[in-house]
C-alpha cells in the first residue's frame, strides 16, 4: 500500500498523514523534511530566500525519485510538487495519489499569521497560483477528497471509505 497526499498549501495534507498513518498501521514521510535535511538549511523560507525557488525544485524531484520504490508508506508531498510532472511519475509507482481538494477561502483562513511558507507571503500571487495549479492536482490525482469544513479525522474516514472501495 502506498498513498501519495498532493493539494494545495494548508490544505492539510501533513495533518491528514500523520493521523491516516496511525489509522492503517503504516509509516508517513514528508517529502519538505527530506528537502530540509538535503538542503543544509533551517527552513524552507531560508531555501527559497537564499537558494531560490530552482533549488528547492531540484531537491524535490530528487526526493521524488529516491522515493520511487518505497511500499507501505503514505507521503505527503508539498503543494508545488504538481510543478514538475516527473514527481507524479516517480511517486505513483503502485500508488493511489489522493488530492485534498479545500477552497482557496479556507486555506486563507488556515494560513493566516502562518509565515512558514515563502509562496504564501502575497496574497494575490498565491491565489494566481491555486488557480494555476488546481487543474494539475485534479489531473494528476485518482481520486479527490474535497475538505471543506471537515475535520482531520473526517477528512481521514471519508480516505479510508475510498480507499476500500478500490
Ligand atoms: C510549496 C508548499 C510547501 C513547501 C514549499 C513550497 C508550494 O509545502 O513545499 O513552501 O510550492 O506550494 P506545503 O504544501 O506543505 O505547505
Amino acid at each position: 500500500m502506498k498513498i501519495v497526499l498532493i493539494g494545495f498549501m494548508g490544505s492539510g495534507k501533513t495533518s491528514v498523514s500523520h493521523v491516516l498513518a496511525k489509522k492503517l498501521s503504516i509509516q508517513c514521510i514528508e517529502i519538505d523534511e527530506f528537502i530540509l535535511k538535503a538542503s543544509g538549511r533551517t527552513s524552507t523560507n531560508e531555501i527559497f530566500d537564499i537558494d531560490g525557488e530552482e533549488k528547492f525544485r531540484e531537491l524535490e524531484i530528487e526526493t521524488a525519485k529516491k522515493l520511487r520504490n518505497i511500499q507501505n508508506v503514505i507521503i505527503s508531498t508539498g503543494g508545488g510538487i504538481v510543478m514538475n510532472k516527473i514527481n507524479l511519475n516517480y511517486l505513483n509507482h503502485g500508488g493511489n495519489i489522493v488530492f485534498l481538494n479545500a477552497s482557496f477561502e479556507i486555506i486563507r483562513k488556515r494560513l493566516s499569521g502562518d509565515n512558514s511558507r515563502p509562496l504564501f507571503r502575497d496574497l494575490k500571487k498565491a491565489k494566481k497560483l491555486f488557480n494555476f495549479r488546481l487543474p494539475l492536482y485534479k489531473e494528476y490525482s485518482n481520486m479527490k477528497i474535497g475538505t471543506d469544513n471537515l475535520t482531520i479525522d473526517q477528512v481521514v474516514a471519508k480516505l479510508v471509505n475510498k480507499l476500500k472501495q478500490i
